[in-house]
């Protein structure tokens, strides 16, 4: 093999992003991760050249037109909201990462998708790293995944793991998590990130081998990505986050990566004691009781590819503090504040005398400038003492000028909105904020009689 010197010599590596260093740093002097920089052998001033090799046969590159395409069937995970996020189910081979935050539900999530592919009499191996056999049959008898074809291993060695596929011959590998797995053919503890590189590596080359589909755990950092090398997420499949408020029972999952699929769907789950069930129909969860009450307004928005309905409130405060409060809760402060601004100045409402407070019904998170309408009429309503009809929705973002802004995929929001019994939609062809502000005076509910109001 040809070799010859470099100029400088790079001795260590960031195992994260990459990053190399004549001198040992113990962060990273690129992603300012700690203890990511190894010694890098292969980087100590010789450069090697590579000498071409033969393709063994049957490996030779062929002509793109040759290439048989007849598609791995998909199976289902037997969890139809997993099967949604994945692109219509599991296809053979494919190593997909689930990430979440602890205690999210991540392991019953996947105890309930083994049980699920046991019971169509697909035999699964479960390796958890993290948890006692013991401790997840009682899981699994809480959440009614006991069956035959599940087996358990719980294992921390990679090598181990491998030999259980090879005994138990499975058609679904579920590792939890890739973090506390160690492979003797790397360097440093469980969870370091050449660990994690080479553990998640092995695993997809042997799901690659034997069309095996994996579904590998993967913790996340406290910043909300996962835990261990970027690599990780380039070396997968898929790349699903499980998501979930500790408040509430709703989790969702979204795809980060799918090389097999969409990313824009979003899977909707409901965590209770008896394991994860899923809400094929979250319309529902967003909205109040339905009762028109002055303040509120419901907005179309898109989760993924789904449109749902959610209730915006808003209650203002009359106020002689200088520096009114504007507290919300699910939507966004700087878009809350720049639609009072709109309001102020494009739609006449004045607002700089008032505590606004802004917030969705359900914990849900509008992060879509296509709320801003429903935001702006559930504050001026909220100061009108002006309940707007339950049959009514707005849809649209403002802009500083004033205008509403069509939204996208508006006529999927529409039909969702037909279905759900809106019949009146404020948009775009409402005209400016301050024509829609007139016209939701015209759409306005009776008063609502709530009987006597007790004084304190
Ligand atoms: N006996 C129980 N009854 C009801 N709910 C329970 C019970 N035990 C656990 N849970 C729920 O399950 C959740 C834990 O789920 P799970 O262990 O699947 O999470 P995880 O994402 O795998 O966590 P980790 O990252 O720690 O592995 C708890 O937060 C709790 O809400
Ligand atoms: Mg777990």
């Amino acid at each position: 093999m040809a070799t010859r010197r470099m100029t400088t010599a790079a001795a260590f590596r960031c195992t994260e992003c990459g990053w190399t260093s004549p001198k040992w740093a113990g962060r990273c002097g690129e992603c300012q991760q700690w203890g990511t920089v190894v010694e890098a052998a292969e980087t100590t001033g010789i450069v090697r050249s590579v000498t071409p090799v033969a393709p063994a046969a049957g490996r030779a590159a062929r002509p793109i037109t040759t290439i048989d395409t007849t598609e791995a069937p998909r199976r289902t995970s037997g969890v139809g909201e997993f099967d949604r996020v994945l692109g219509g189910g599991i296809v053979p081979g494919a190593a997909v990462l689930l990430s979440g935050e602890p205690g999210v539900g991540k392991s019953t999530l996947l105890l309930e998708v083994a049980a699920q592919s046991a019971r169509a009499g697909r035999r699964v191996l479960y390796a958890s790293g993290e948890e006692s056999t013991a401790q997840i049959r009682l899981r699994a008898e809480r959440t009614g995944a006991l069956d035959d074809e599940l087996f358990l291993a719980s294992e921390t060695d990679l090598a181990t793991i491998l030999g259980h596929v090879d005994e138990v011959q499975p058609e679904l590998l579920i590792v939890d998590s890739v973090q506390t797995v160690s492979s003797s053919m790397s360097d440093g503890l469980a969870g370091h990130p050449s660990q994690v590189r080479e553990v998640a590596s092995t695993l997809i080359r042997v799901a690659k081998d034997r069309a095996l589909p994996i579904v590998i755990v993967g913790h996340v950092t406290k910043d909300g990505s996962i835990a261990g090398p970027r690599i990780l997420e380039h070396l997968v499949d898929v790349v699903c986050h499980f998501e979930g408020d500790r408040q509430t029972s709703l989790r969702f999952i979204r795809t980060q990566k799918n090389r097999f699929g969409p990313t824009d769907e979003v899977g909707c789950f409901d965590m209770t004691g008896a394991g994860i069930e899923e809400v094929p129909d979250p319309s529902r969860l967003f909205l109040g009781n339905g009762k028109p009450v002055a303040g509120t307004c419901v907005t179309i928005a898109l989760e993924g590819r789904r449109a749902l309905p959610v209730e915006v409130q808003a209650l203002t405060v009359a106020t002689t503090a200088p520096n009114p409060r504007r507290v919300v809760s699910g939507v966004d402060s700087s878009r809350v504040a720049m639609i009072l601004a709109i309001l102020e100045r494009r739609g006449r409402v004045r607002l700089s005398d008032k505590d606004v407070y802004v917030s969705t019904v359900g914990g849900v998170r509008l992060v879509e400038p296509g709320a801003d309408l429903a935001i702006a009429i559930a504050i001026a309503t909220a100061l009108r003492e002006q309940a707007i009809r339950h049959d009514v929705a707005a849809v649209g973002e403002l802009s500083l000028s004033g205008e509403i802004r069509p939204v996208s995929q508006a006529s999927q929001r529409r039909t969702e909105a037909a279905r759900l019994g809106y019949r009146t939609i404020l948009d775009e062809r409402s005209g400016g904020i301050a024509d829609a502000l007139r016209l939701v005076g015209a759409h306005a509910a009776a008063p609502v009689d709530d009987g006597d109001v007790p004084d304190f």
